[in-house]
């Protein structure tokens, strides 16, 4: 089935007012394909300014992170809804950096997860096995008890898009290789088949994320379960137009 390419950009604790705006213009200017979403999430006090300068109807504008309630004494989280209120549409949960640095647990990142539905953003659901783990070679263990913590409370994954994100991969300008990747999205798919059903796996878009550049990009064109990527480092600089053209 056909799954519309998606890409996005997570700029993670990178930037200024000066430099966002300008990775924006630079979007701005490109002469983007109309049949691939783009999402950028810059960190949270930058989200209305992009929002305000992005000028591209294929690019929308999402949070890092989200907290799992509506309002309250939480200090220094973000809900949903101050999300949407500055104009995003998106938020990652579950990324490696929050699951590993900031300890949260597979339940906390599922009830985000949730909840960020429940109040109207799309999940960029972020998945991934650390080097230890891969070695011990329980990847696809590692990505289905992630997978599932989420399934457990959310039966309708229309909004939710996965990003494998092997850790090892990540910064290290050490991408998987595509055959690597495109296994194990297959078995991360097949595993969704059966936790939410066939018909929504095949319709769930699995992006790879891990060390993606303009140069290597298109080397994932031909894997069929490689839907988009998620890109850190290079979304801040021009090549990341490349990347959002890597299927053409
Ligand atoms: O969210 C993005 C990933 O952590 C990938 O980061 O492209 O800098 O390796 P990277």
């Amino acid at each position: 089935m056909a799954r519309t390419f998606f890409v996005g950009g997570n700029f993670k604790m990178n930037g200024s007012l000066e430099s966002v705006k300008q990775i924006i213009d630079n979007l701005n200017k490109a002469d983007l394909p109309s049949n691939v979403e783009v999402v950028i999430a810059p960190p949270a006090p930058y989200l209305g300014l992009a929002v305000a300068t992005n000028k591209q109807k294929t690019v929308s504008v999402g949070a890092q992170n989200v907290f799992d309630k509506a309002s309250g004494a939480y200090t220094g989280e973000i809900s949903p809804d101050q999300v949407k209120d500055l104009g995003g549409k998106w938020t990652l949960t579950g990324h490696s950096e929050r699951r590993t640095i900031i300890k949260e647990s597979d339940e906390f990142i599922a009830s985000k997860t949730k909840f960020a539905l429940d109040q109207g953003l799309s999940v960029i659901l972020c998945i991934g096995e650390t080097l230890e783990e891969r070695k011990a070679n329980v990847t696809l263990d590692v990505c289905a008890r992630q997978l599932d913590a989420v399934s457990k409370i959310v039966s309708d994954w229309t909004n939710i898009v996965v990003a494998y994100e092997p850790v090892w991969a990540i910064g290290t300008g050490l991408a998987a290789t595509p055959e690597d990747a495109q296994e194990t999205h297959k078995g991360i798919r097949a595993h969704l088949a059966k936790s939410i059903g066939q018909d929504q796996a095949e319709k769930v878009r699995i992006l790879y994320g891990g060390s993606v550049n303009g140069k290597n990009a298109p080397e994932f064109k031909d894997k069929a379960d490689v839907d988009g990527f998620l890109v850190g480092g290079a979304s801040l600089k021009p090549e990341f137009i490349d990347i959002i053209k890597s299927r053409l």
